[in-house]
């Protein structure tokens, strides 16, 4: 499948992922769904590629799903054709670190695709926002669960109700946002989080994204099991030896990913 709505780059072990509808502001159709789906199951299988920046424009990250798309579908093709389940929700299922670097415009779908990576990072200029209520419908990628779990329910609430937009410091406040940087210098502060991300044992990097999505799914006594299960196990690779002798000997670790 060629890539028609997104650009793929790699370069430092890192894929940057561009959304690519600029005269649509990168609203979120079928056919740019499957090829990010496609690139998140290559990104999986190269071990060469250790992080995933998914990105947009200066304009917009996303605009939302592709409203000229949703308008003539009935109840009977959005439940056949298992809409937004069939392809979004790849992105949060990666067992590999994707994170959503966010200029402009996240709506609706935008907002919702940011919110199934691991963190997102704003430029100063972004703008996040639940204006489906404005269409007659609800958040239908996840965001009403994921933005309540993220700011909790007041603001999700006052998000989803007025469909009104935060900017990146208001979002930065409220735990949506990780850090907020300079749009001047964006992609390149989102790359240094990138690589440092991109640099750690894979093993290790894998598991803690897998204890701290479990802690959203089950009870603090159960997601401590859970935890110290992964804990203990990475007892026995070979990245918890080198990195602790690394410590030691006051040299940087050099992990092999097993
Ligand atoms: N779907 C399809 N096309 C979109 C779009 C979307 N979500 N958002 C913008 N566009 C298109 C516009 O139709 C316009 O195309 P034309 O030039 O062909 O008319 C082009 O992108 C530029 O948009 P605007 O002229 O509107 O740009 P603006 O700067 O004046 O406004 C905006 C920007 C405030 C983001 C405005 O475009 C807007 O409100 N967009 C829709 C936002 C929205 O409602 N998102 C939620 C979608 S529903 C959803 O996402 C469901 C879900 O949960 C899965």
């Amino acid at each position: 499948m060629s890539d028609k709505n997104i650009i793929i780059e790699k370069d430092e072990g890192i894929i940057t992922v561009s959304l690519n509808r600029p005269d649509a502001l990168n609203a979120l159709n079928d056919a740019l769904m499957d090829e990010l789906l496609q690139a998140v199951d290559n990104y999986e299988k190269d071990d060469s590629l250790r992080c995933m920046i998914l990105t947009g424009s200066e304009k917009a990250f996303a605009a939302g799903a592709d409203i000229k798309q949703m308008q003539p579908k009935s109840y009977m093709d959005v439940y056949k054709e298992d809409f937004i389940t069939r392809n979004w929700e790849r992105v949060a299922s990666c067992r590999k670190p994707i994170i959503a670097a966010v200029s402009g415009y996240a709506l609706g779908g935008g907002c919702e695709l940011a919110m199934m990576c691991d963190f997102i990072l704003a430029s100063d200029t972004a703008k996040f926002g639940q204006p489906e209520i404005n269409l007659g419908v609800s958040p239908g990628a996840g965001g009403s669960q994921r933005l309540t779990r993220f700011i909790g329910k007041s603001k999700s609430m006052d998000m989803c109700l007025t469909g009104r937009m935060m900017d990146a410091n208001e979002a930065e406040r409220s735990g949506l946002v990780s850090q907020v940087f300079p749009s001047e210098s964006f992609l390149d502060d989102v790359k240094k989080v990138a690589l440092s991300v991109a640099e750690k044992s894979m093993v290790a990097t894998m598991m803690t994204k897998e204890m701290v999505n479990r802690s959203y799914e089950t009870t603090l006594s159960e997601g401590i099991r859970f935890e110290r299960r992964l804990f203990h196990s990475m007892f026995a690779t070979e990245d918890k030896k080198e990195g602790m002798s690394a410590f030691i000997d006051k040299r940087k670790a050099e992990f092999k990913d097993k």
